[in-house]
């Protein structure tokens, strides 16, 4: 009897030329052929739609100290770094409840829908500036000129953070994010350690000089939560400042950026919203969708966990693809893959992710979105790419670094 020649098992290698152009395909492969996937570096990825929903809001841990040992542990302890480096581990998308409650209450208690929507007229303000510069100059890197500056400035205000050396600041944050990058390289690990020191200085410089100028802002805010019991430590407050400050604006500019290359790449679709203007809060929802401003999330499992017939044992490492889960055919339909500022369901998307640790910060972003690309359309009639886009090299982080364009 001759033996069926088997395919190769399908890995997840997000480390191919391709992948920064368009991780998609792979994505749309991996859900397919290995929608539970264990994966030899040592960790489990969830990539299917239900799947992903029902991992972050199934209350799993996120606290890196969980993982058994093994080598996605190893690589940590290898490279001497502790085991939540971020923040010292004690950001809020860093903790378990009890503490994640506390926190969570603290922070919502400063970061209220009134104050988010007191934010849209220095939006608006700060978007026509930008705006203003693209037009005189015909064009440009719109990343620079108006995808990171944007939420970097409104969450700077928000928090009424005092001037700093925000040239190391971004560079710091930019370092810092590769704490999500699903990276095993010592030097990477290292680096991140280091920025993350820095930034929980910078940040605590940032508290001291608050304590004695206290306004009507969200440092203020977290300070006086802070002081008013005994429930936020100087070091939580510190962790949570500097969480909400870079969560604020590494995300949102991959928001700006790829929602407006996606117009760009789709001129049905630029069309269709300049036609119906009404359509523009649901293309902010397919913009989330069709293009994730982040690609994962990850819990850790206490217990053993049954997913899609697998049985997942406890201090495993779960990779939540929110990427892969927003183009699932199963969920989304056959057209998933596709742009149509019109879907139906497209608020679906799981790009803010779902449960207790769900984006604090969905409402801003969204306003952001929709009021820099809702003008930068409105504006700029012969809006048009002007060049190859050129890619962060973030795999959590996705987005532009550059994205020339002319108007
Ligand atoms: C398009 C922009 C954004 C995206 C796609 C995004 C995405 C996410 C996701 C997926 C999570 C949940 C992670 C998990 O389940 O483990 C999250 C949590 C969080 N986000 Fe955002 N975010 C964005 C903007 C913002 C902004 C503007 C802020 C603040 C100003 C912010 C602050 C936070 C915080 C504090 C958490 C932690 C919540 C918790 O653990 O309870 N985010 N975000």
């Amino acid at each position: 009897m001759t033996e069926e020649p088997q395919n190769p098992p399908v890995i997840f290698n997000p480390f191919t030329p391709d992948f920064m152009e368009d991780p998609y395909p792979h994505y749309a492969e991996v859900r397919r052929h290995a929608p539970v996937h264990e994966h030899p570096g040592g960790f489990w990825m969830l990539s299917r739609y239900e799947d992903v929903l029902a991992l972050v809001r199934s209350g799993l841990s996120v606290e890196q100290r969980h993982v058994a040992p093994g080598p996605f542990r190893d690589a940590y302890t290898n490279a001497g770094v502790t085991d939540d480096p971020r923040l010292k581990g004690l950001a809020l998308l860093d903790r378990d409840p009890p503490d994640h409650t506390r926190l969570r209450k603290l922070v919502s208690t400063a970061f209220t829908m009134r104050a988010v929507n007191a934010m849209e007229p220095q939006i608006r303000s700060l978007v026509d500036d930008a705006l203003d510069g693209i037009a005189e100059t015909g064009g440009g890197d719109l990343v620079e000129a108006l995808a990171f500056p944007l939420p970097f400035t409104v969450i700077a205000r928000m928090l009424g953070m005092p001037p700093t050396d925000n040239k190391r600041l971004k560079e710091l944050t930019n370092m810092l994010m590769r704490s999500v990058e699903p990276t095993t390289d010592p030097e990477v690990m290292r680096a991140v350690e280091a920025a993350d020191a820095e930034i929980f200085e910078m940040v605590g410089e940032a508290v001291s000089w608050k304590r004695g100028n206290l306004g009507d802002d969200l440092l203020s805010a977290l300070i006086t939560a802070e002081e008013d019991g005994e429930s936020l430590s100087h070091d939580e407050l510190i962790a949570q400042v500097a969480m909400l400050y870079i969560a604020g604006h590494e995300t949102t500019v991959n928001l700006l950026s790829g929602g407006a290359l996606a117009l760009l790449r789709n001129p049905d679709q630029l069309e269709l919203l300049r036609a119906k203007p009404e359509l523009e809060q649901n293309a902010i929802e397919e913009f989330l969708r069709y293009d994730s401003p982040v690609h994962n999330s990850r819990r850790i499992t206490l217990e053993p966990y049954q997913v899609g017939g697998y049985e997942i044992p406890p201090g495993s490492f779960i990779l939540a693809s929110l990427a892969a889960a927003n183009h699932d055919e199963d969920f989304f339909g056959p057209d998933a893959a596709e742009l149509r500022i019109d879907r139906e369901n497209a608020r679906r998307h799981l790009s803010f992710g779902s449960g207790m640790h769900m984006c604090i910060g969905a409402a801003l972003a969204r306003i952001e979105g929709r009021v820099a690309i809702g003008e930068l359309v409105r504006r700029f009639p012969g809006l048009s790419l002007d060049g190859e886009v050129e890619w962060n090299g973030l795999l959590s982080l996705r987005g532009a670094a550059r994205l020339p364009v002319t108007v």
